[in-house]
């Protein structure tokens, strides 16, 4: 299966795309993780990527097709892949169709995660990630089991993004409305889009997406 999360910012893509993993045996491709692993090994692409996440703005279509492309080659997706993040322009969905079509494959969904804007502000300000292992984590909505310890692997080093103070969600948001909120329309004529509340508590979400894929929602 090969399955989209759209959404804006804090919508919960990544925390449902890590949940997809373990429902579905399916493995997460997130172009947000691939650019920040860049920016932190300092190579050159991360230099160039670097600026632009931290004004909100989006990566130019050329370099987060490259990445998404160099993946697919490597292969080895198991059951198949969630894209978290891609595609977020009309130019990124259709590289993505020519490159799933030269490989044998097509696109089986994309789950729409609808939010209001202002939640997803309190939702970015309060979160931060285990350095380790990468779960997710919130202030509020949340917080590990045992206080300072990451549920998943133990640690007790955590870290916030550059990009997550209320400035930057402000453009994060402008470019989701500007130039990705056109993909629920391009994908809704396809036939291939799947909406779910968003705003709902994450476990809730889980079973809602879970349906949407099952065909009983
Ligand atoms: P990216 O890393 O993709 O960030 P984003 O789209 O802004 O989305 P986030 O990762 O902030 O949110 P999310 O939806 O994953 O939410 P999460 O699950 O963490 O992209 C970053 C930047 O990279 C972009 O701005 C751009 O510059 C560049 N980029 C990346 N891909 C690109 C592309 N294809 N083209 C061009 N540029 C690209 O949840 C958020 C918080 O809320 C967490 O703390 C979580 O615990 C909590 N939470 C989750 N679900 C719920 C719930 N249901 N209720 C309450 N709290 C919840
Ligand atoms: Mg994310």
């Amino acid at each position: 299966m090969i399955l989209v999360l759209l959404g804006p910012p804090g919508a919960g893509k990544g925390t449902q795309a890590n949940l997809l993993e373990t429902d579905r045996s399916l493995v997460k491709l997130s172009t947000g993780d691939m650019l920040r692993a860049a920016v932190a090994a300092g190579t050159e692409l991360g230099r160039k990527a670097g600026d632009i996440m931290e004004r909100g703005a989006l990566v130019p279509d050329d370099i987060v097709i490259g990445l998404i492309a160099e993946r697919l080659d490597r292969g080895g997706e198991g059951e198949g892949f969630i894209l978290d993040g891609f595609p977020r322009t009309i130019a990124q969905a259709e590289a993505l169709n020519r490159l799933l079509a030269e490989r044998g494959k097509t696109l089986d969904a994309v789950v729409e995660m609808q939010v209001d804007d202002d939640a997803l502000v309190k939702r970015i300000i309060g979160r931060f990630t285990c350095a380790n292992c990468g779960e997710g984590y919130h202030d509020d909505f949340k917080t590990p089991k045992v206080p300072g310890v990451c549920d998943r692997c133990g640690s007790r080093e955590f870290v916030r993004r550059r990009d997550d103070n209320e400035e930057v969600v402000r453009s994060r948001l402008e470019a989701y409305h500007a130039q990705t909120k056109p993909l629920i329309n391009y994908y809704a004529k396809q036939g291939k889009l799947k909406s779910v509340d968003g705003m709902a508590e994450i476990g809730q979400v889980r079973r809602a997406i879970g349906r949407a894929l099952d065909g009983s929602a």
